[in-house]
Formats: C-alpha cells, structure tokens, sequence
C-alpha cells in the first residue's frame, strides 16, 4: 500500500467511525428519568417512565436511567423480556469509567469494553461483570434495591 492509499483508507476508516458514533449517539436521546423516590435504600419509578411520546408516536423504551443522590455513576434500568427488569451501575469493571448505554449494549468509552444488557463481559478489556441491583416489579412500579 503506498502512502496515498494509506491515507485515503484511513480517511474512509475515520469517517465511517464517525458516522457509527453519531449514529449510536442518536439512540441515546436524553433517557434520564428524574421523576424517582427512594426510601430506604428501595428506589421505586413508574412503568410509565419507560414510555415516551415523540412526534406523537408513543414509544416504549429499552432503558431508562436513573440518578440517585450521592451515587457517584448513574443506573440503567432494562426492561427485558417476559416483564423482567435488570439495574445495571454504568461503573466499568476495568478501570472505572462511565459507561455509554445503548438498546442492546453498554460501551466504556476509555478502552472499548463491551457488555450485554444483563452486564455481562462481551468484549474486553474488561473481565468482570457489572455491578447489578436487585429489582422487583409491580403493576405500576419498578423497584431496585440500592443496596
Ligand atoms: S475502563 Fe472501561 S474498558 Fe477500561
């Protein structure tokens, strides 16, 4: 390869990373979800928070995300199949980082980590899973037992 196609390839490799980024960018609109209460270490939220209404479509999501007070990262809250719930800390079991959440994945921006919606490793450099909440569920609230 001479040094012309060296950079024209390298050139087409960037771009279609940025175009995956901005993609996967737009999956995460704003999934923050504030309207929580938390008692006694059991935080609860509405089923309802996992619905949204854009452009008049009403939209059921895959995760919502949660911010409990002193908590140092944030929690994603999956609704799984067959009414399942799981709470992952988006806490990287690597090195620490915040991990970016998507519909089907957790990506760790620092060094690539990849893990499945029940926080488990499916590419590294991580080796552990992520930390997990216990969750219960009734008909119109999720709970997640913080500690
Ligand atoms: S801190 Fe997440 S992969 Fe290293």
């Amino acid at each position: 390869m001479n040094r012309r196609d060296f950079i024209h390839t390298s050139c087409l490799t960037c771009a279609a990373s940025v175009g995956l980024l901005s993609f996967l960018q737009s999956c995460t609109t704003n999934k923050y979800v504030s309207n929580f209460k938390v008692d006694q270490k059991k935080l609860s939220v509405k089923r309802a928070e996992f619905t949204v209404v854009k452009k008049g479509k009403t939209i059921q999501q895959k995760f919502i995300l949660l911010k409990p007070e002193n908590s140092p990262f944030p929690i994603a809250l999956y609704q799984l199949p067959n009414d399942q719930f799981k709470a992952l800390y988006l806490e990287c079991s690597h090195q620490g980082c915040e991990l970016n959440p998507y519909e089907t994945a957790l990506v760790c921006p620092c060094h690539g980590a990849e893990f499945n919606t029940k926080g488990e490793v499916t590419q590294g450099p991580a080796e552990a899973s992520l930390k997990t909440f216990v969750t219960s569920s009734d008909a119109e609230n999720v709970y997640i037992q913080l500690a």
